[in-house]
């Protein structure tokens, strides 16, 4: 049972929508930045931004009551989180690609920085994570090794993960040479802000359910 008042409840469910609104501003600021289109670089920071700040941020809260699917059945709710979680996977493979095949195409090594290293682990992992999600949707597949129960709480558990890993790629690509280079300090300090505070928004979510 619910131990929040009447009122909490509104100012969290005005929290979310806040959250989710600046989830959909900051990619399109961040197309807009990189003159989305002009070059294949344009679409490195557009598409991941797309990933994880605007598409898994709406994954991760599509149980709350501030979600697209709010008031919906929960199977309605499983269904629309499994969809944007596809199409993170088709804007992640966007995103990893352009960058990839930039650097390809102008002999510089990869994964050489911080950003790159931390962003390839947050890309295996995030791959790991949609291979196995099937089973939190049908987990008497693993009756035989888990209970279902379980099952559910690693997928939610790993998934916080993921996510942070995510935030933390960003913060990091917030640091890198193109981003400092041209956006300004108050852009720069304000998505930290709001990735952080995203990333501990979700881990006290999912540790208050599942630990
Ligand atoms: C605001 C968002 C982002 C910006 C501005 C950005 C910017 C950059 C830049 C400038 C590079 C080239 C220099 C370098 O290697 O560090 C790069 C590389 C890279 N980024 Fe990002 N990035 C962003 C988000 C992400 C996210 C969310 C991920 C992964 C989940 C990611 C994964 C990578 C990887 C793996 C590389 C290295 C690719 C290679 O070396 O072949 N980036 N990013």
């Amino acid at each position: 049972m619910s131990t929040n008042s009447p009122s909490s409840t509104t100012a969290i469910t005005m929290l979310l929508y806040l959250i989710r609104a600046t989830g959909a501003i900051f990619p399109i600021y961040v197309g807009y930045l990189t003159k989305l289109g002009s070059s294949l670089f344009s679409y490195h920071p557009f598409f991941m931004t797309v990933a994880f700040t605007g598409l898994m941020t709406e994954a991760v809260f599509m149980f709350s009551e501030a979600s697209l699917a709010a008031g919906r059945r929960h199977s309605t709710k499983i269904t629309a989180h499994w969809f944007v979680l596809l199409l993170v996977a088709v804007a992640h493979s966007l995103g990893f690609a352009s960058i990839y095949i930039n650097k390809e195409l102008n002999n510089k090594p990869h994964f050489t920085s911080w950003h790159g290293s931390v962003g390839l682990v947050t890309s295996v992992l995030l791959w790991a994570q949609l291979s196995v999600g099937v089973f939190a949707k049908y987990p008497r597949i693993l009756s035989r090794v888990m209970q279902a129960r379980t099952v559910k709480a690693n997928h939610g558990l790993f998934g916080m993960v993921v996510f942070s890993a995510g935030m933390i790629t960003i913060a990091l690509g917030l640091w890198s040479t193109w981003f400092q280079n041209n956006a300004s300090q108050v852009v720069i300090y304000s998505a930290l802000v709001l990735h952080i505070s995203l990333m501990f928004i979700v881990c006290k979510k999912f540790i208050k359910k599942y630990a």
